[in-house]
């Protein structure tokens, strides 16, 4: 298998190849908060880059999850904390879903082979499905703003060591290696360094540092977030 990781959303055209698997990751905190909307039991997720289209599905009776700069947008039902989506709110529920970084990253990819929801909570799960079929992964980094991200890029080392112990693995580029030296320098001490990233503190500013230790806590949950391009949703 070869497997790939693409720093930001702007750079995906540069990593991009035909057929590819793509794992989307944005562990603080959409990837965690799509994973849990989905396992306690939403019927599906209805991914919107931009915050009037979401504002509109609202007016028409939709429930929507809405985030910017990592608060909740005034006319949302829920922000972007994964603590939000209770199964007493979401069970049997389609929620219509924008986040600052989570949820461009899934519209810039929505035309490749297969699209999947990667995040520690479900790595476990992300790895098997990459092991059943992808002949190409690629780790597409959320990022922030189209800025590299410390821990979106430390996932792709977390998965590049998942799919290495399983199979044969070759990283089609020097960010994957980059970032497989890093995952293991780094992988036993994860919360402490993450303190040191731009987000960590965005989420200190926005009271919602609370949500970090989920988002980086491993397979929790073994659900993993599909993306269907014949109705562009989330199930
Ligand atoms: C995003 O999409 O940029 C993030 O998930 C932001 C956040 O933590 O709310």
């Amino acid at each position: 298998m070869k497997l790939d990781l693409c720093p930001s959303p702007a750079l995906y055209p540069y990593y991009k190849t035909d057929n590819d698997t793509v794992i989307v990751v944005d562990v603080f905190r959409a990837s965690a908060t799509m994973c849990t909307m989905l396992n306690n039991g939403a019927k599906a997720i209805i991914p919107v880059s931009n915050s009037k289209i979401a504002k509109e599905y609202k007016s028409k009776g939709y429930l929507v999850g809405a985030e910017r700069n990592t608060r909740r947008c005034e006319f949302a039902d829920f922000g972007n904390s994964p603590f939000d989506y209770t199964p007493e709110k979401v069970r049997g529920k389609e929620i219509v879903f924008t986040t600052t970084n989570g949820t461009r990253a899934i519209d810039v990819a929505s035309d490749c082979k297969e699209l999947f929801i990667g995040t520690f909570p479900n790595i476990d799960a992300v790895a098997g499905k990459c092991l059943k079929s992808a002949e190409r992964v690629v780790i597409l980094c959320a990022g922030w703003n189209n800025r590299l991200n410390i821990e979106d890029t430390l996932f792709g080392g977390a998965l590049a060591e998942k799919l290495l112990e399983k199979t044969k693995v070759e990283f089609d580029s020097d960010a994957i290696r980059m970032t497989y030296e890093l995952w293991l320098r780094v992988k036993n001490n994860l919360e402490e360094y993450l303190k040191l990233s731009d987000h960590y503190q965005r989420l200190i500013d926005s009271s919602a540092v609370s949500d970090a230790s989920y988002c980086i806590t491993p397979n929790s949950i073994s659900f993993v977030p599909t993306y269907n391009k014949t109705d562009k949703k989330i199930y």
